[in-house]
This record gives C-alpha cells, sequence and structure tokens, in this order.
C-alpha cells in the first residue's frame, strides 16, 4: 500500500533544465520524509508537484490516498503547505492573515479567530499580531508562514526549508513544534539545508541530486554507507608516525590513511571509545607523544558530501519584502 505520500517516476523539465529527472518517493503514514539536496537539486520542484502547485510532465503522485493530477481540488483541502519563500500578506497584520487562511478552508469566523489567537501564542508573535507584518522581521515572517500552514492541522504537511534563516534559538523552538505535530500522526515532507535538522527530525531521509533521488535510507544507514567509525590521532612528531602507523594497523579494520603534513592518521575502527582507550594506551607505551586523538564519527554532511560532492550549504534567505516567488505561491495556494 502506498504512504500518505507517493511518488513514481516525476519528471518536470523547464526548457533544457530537467528540474526532476523521474522522482520516487514513498512516505508511511505518520513520519518525516527529510528530502536533502544542494542548490538547484530539485527539492523545490518536488514540493510543487506534490502539492498541485506545478504539473510534471510525466509520472503518477498519491498524497494522502488522492492521485495528485486528477484531483487537485482535493489534494489541496488534505495538505498543509509552508513555501521557502514566506508567504504572507505584507499589508495585513499577523492576526489577520492567519484568520484570512481559516477563512480560505471555510472555518466559521470566530473559530478562525481563536485558531489564529492559539498560533499567535504558540509561535510567540502575540506582541507583534497586530502590527502589518511588512514590520516583521525575516524570522518573524518565517514563523507566521509556518503558523498559515497549521492553520487547519492537515493530515499531510509540506515544509520547504522551513526554518531557513530563523537563528538556533527559533529553529530549535520550530522542531518542538513540528515534533508535536508529527506526534499527533501527521505525515511531513520537509526540505532542508540543514543536516542536523533532518537528523533531528527526520524518520527516512533522500538526497536529491540533479533531479533524482541518489539515496534513500534513515540518517544512521547513511552515515553507516558513508563509513563507519574511525580513530584520529595526530602525533607530536614527524617521526612518529611510522610507528604511529604501525599501532593504528593492528588496531584498524582498514588501511590508514596518512596526511605527512597535518602529521595526521586516520583509521576505520569499530569498538568505539574502548578500543579508542587501547590505541592511547599502547601509543604511550611506544613512547608517541600525540597532540591530539579522537574517535569520529561520519556526520550527515559527510554523507552528503560524500553523495553529491558539495559541502552542504545553509542559506540564509529569508525573504525581506514578500518577493515574486512568495507572491506567485499565495496567488496559486489560495486557489
Ligand atoms: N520556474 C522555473 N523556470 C525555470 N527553471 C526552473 C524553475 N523552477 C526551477 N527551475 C530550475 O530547476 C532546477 C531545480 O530547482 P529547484 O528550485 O527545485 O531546486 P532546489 O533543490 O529547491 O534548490 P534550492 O536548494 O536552491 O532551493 C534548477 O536548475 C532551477 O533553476
Ligand atoms: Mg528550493
Amino acid at each position: 500500500m502506498p504512504g500518505a505520500i507517493y511518488a513514481e517516476g516525476l519528471v518536470k523539465t523547464f526548457g533544457d533544465v530537467r528540474a526532476l529527472d523521474g522522482v520516487d518517493l514513498d512516505v508511511p503514514e505518520g513520519t518525516v520524509l527529510g528530502l536533502l539536496g544542494p542548490n538547484g537539486a530539485g527539492k523545490t520542484t518536488a514540493v510543487r508537484c506534490l502539492t498541485t502547485l506545478l504539473r510534471p510532465d510525466s509520472g503518477r503522485a498519491v498524497v494522502a490516498g488522492i492521485d495528485v493530477l486528477r484531483q487537485p481540488n482535493e489534494v489541496r483541502r488534505s495538505i498543509g503547505l509552508s513555501g521557502q519563500f514566506a508567504a504572507v500578506d505584507e499589508y495585513l497584520t499577523g492576526r489577520e492573515n492567519l484568520q484570512m487562511v481559516g477563512q480560505l478552508y471555510q472555518m466559521k469566523g470566530r473559530a478562525a479567530k481563536a485558531r489564529a489567537g492559539e498560533l499567535l501564542d504558540q509561535f510567540h508573535l502575540s506582541d507583534a499580531a497586530d502590527r502589518p507584518t511588512k514590520t516583521y522581521s525575516g524570522g518573524m515572517r518565517r514563523r507566521l508562514d509556518l503558523a498559515a500552514a497549521l492553520v487547519v492541522s492537515p493530515p499531510v504537511m509540506f515544509m520547504d526549508e522551513p526554518t531557513t534563516g530563523l537563528d538556533p534559538r527559533n529553529r530549535q523552538e520550530l522542531w518542538e513544534v513540528i515534533k508535536q505535530l508529527v506526534a499527533g500522526g501527521t505525515t511531513l515532507l520537509l526540505t532542508t539545508q540543514y543536516l542536523e535538522e533532518a537528523d533531528h527530525l527526520a524518520h527516512d531521509i533522500a538526497v536529491v541530486d540533479h533531479g533524482r533521488v541518489i539515496a534513500r535510507g534513515t540518517s544512521d544507514q547513511l552515515k553507516a554507507r558513508t563509513g563507519g567509525e574511525r580513530v584520529e590521532v595526530v602525533v607530536h612528531e614527524r617521526e612518529h608516525m611510522g610507528t604511529a602507523s604501525e599501532v593504528l594497523a593492528r588496531f584498524g579494520k582498514g588501511s590508514t590513511t596518512v596526511e605527512e603534513h597535518t602529521r595526521k592518521l586516520t583509521v576505520p575502527v569499530t569498538g568505539g571509545a574502548k578500543l579508542l582507550a587501547e590505541v592511547i594506551r599502547e601509543l604511550d607505551v611506544r613512547g608517541i607523544e600525540i597532540d591530539d586523538i579522537g574517535l569520529r564519527r561520519p556526520t550527515l554532511d559527510d554523507v552528503f558530501l560524500s553523495l553529491t560532492g558539495h559541502v552542504a550549504e545553509a542559506k540564509d534567505e529569508t525573504s525581506g519584502p514578500a518577493d515574486a516567488a512568495g507572491r506567485e505561491q499565495q496567488k496559486e495556494t489560495a486557489q
């Protein structure tokens, strides 16, 4: 049975650019899929196709059990979307923006008002609630945009870079909100440039590059694929590197990498901290002075780098005045 978000062979071209080149996704109900990928990988395009904002050239998508291409209106009623560019009306106040969303979803005036109040509280926007949003900071806009996506708590949510441009405290708070949402049964597809965010929130991760899913798995599975833990040693004296290398070879599970100029030796290991202690003891017995030693586990950054050849770069592009893309998205969402 397909999950709450399902895509098969999605293709979308813009002129010569194959933004999506056959994307398959399957997100089980009540779980979070993190979509990772370098700039231009196709993340936003995938989200837009799945949320009916863009029609794919070919492929199939089913969201909340509804065929996205055949019944876009029904899909729209079952999903929430928070876009990469905050889509708020800057001439309305924060409160008005949220109430308007409620009304778009046919909530009664009083219910929309109550829900707006709740969300403003939850996102720490109560003090600014009655100011036009054009006076809001980038972080405040982003929080409001996310609050707007949560007005009706739909069963399936899409968030395109929900925390880009937020400061660390706001990001953490948002993670808590997202976790609560998921604990309540919501299925979520989230794109992010912050690998830590995917590590923290996503049950499953799909790495996208050039419009294709190039790897898929839990964070731990992807890390294991990149290579397990390693011991890194920086020896004090260059002439000790040979002996240190012999020691590491005894404990290692693979060949030792030696960096002459930094006097650093790295070897893959299994056995964690206990093994590290043994290595330290042995180096000490052999009279090898060390400047640094540590057990290093691959991070999602390592995974990302080895898969895509790019370093993940967190951008800060919280839009100032709602930009063209945000405006367009807002209009489309409001249809
Ligand atoms: N409306 C459009 N017209 C032309 N090309 C587009 C359009 N939208 C996207 N593209 C192109 O499609 C590719 C994928 O873009 P997309 O916005 O999906 O990437 P992304 O993974 O979301 O990147 P980012 O991390 O920068 O947000 C890019 O090469 C982009 O230039
Ligand atoms: Mg994008």
